[in-house]
């Protein structure tokens, strides 16, 4: 009998820590990460002429259908040629900067956010509802 408590307590122990545990565990693609207008970061993905772009390139020619974006949610740096970045961020305004010819976005601007909950939204294989 007291080895049935003893494994009962046990397993409840077992099934609060679980819990715990879990609960650390962020969403994938949290309101933090995603709380930019898509439909707009979608507008400037497809726009020549976004962050003052001066080489006729848009974002959409380069990374169509979310092409370089795959498993983003996992990663902890960002790459573009031989660059590193720990951000999305960073890594889009190296994008802007080097091949728009634009001028880079501050960070936690509108427009940022918007481009970035798209381009996640992309790397998770979806497109914002119409
Ligand atoms: C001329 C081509 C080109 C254009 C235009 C371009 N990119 Fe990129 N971008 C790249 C290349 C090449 C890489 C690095 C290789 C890869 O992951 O595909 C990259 C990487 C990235 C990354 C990091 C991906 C990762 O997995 O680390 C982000 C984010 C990004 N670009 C966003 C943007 C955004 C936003 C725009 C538009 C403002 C843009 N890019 C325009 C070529 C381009």
């Amino acid at each position: 009998m007291k080895v049935i408590v003893k494994m009962l307590v046990f397993l409840i122990v077992i099934a609060v820590a679980y819990q715990f545990v879990n609960a650390e565990v962020p969403l994938k693609g949290d309101s933090k990460t995603m709380s930019g207008n898509a439909k707009k970061g979608e507008e400037a993905f497809n726009d020549v002429k976004f962050a003052g772009g001066k080489a006729g390139k848009k974002c959409s020619e380069c990374h169509a259908k979310g092409k370089g974006f795959e498993g983003l949610d996992k990663q902890q740096k960002y790459k573009v040629l031989d660059k590193e970045f720990s951000s999305i961020e960073e890594a889009a305004n190296f994008c802007i900067q080097t091949w728009l010819q634009g001028i880079p976005l501050v960070k936690d601007s509108t427009e940022m956010k918007d481009l970035v909950t798209y381009v996640r939204l992309v790397s998770y294989n979806k497109q914002p509802s119409r």
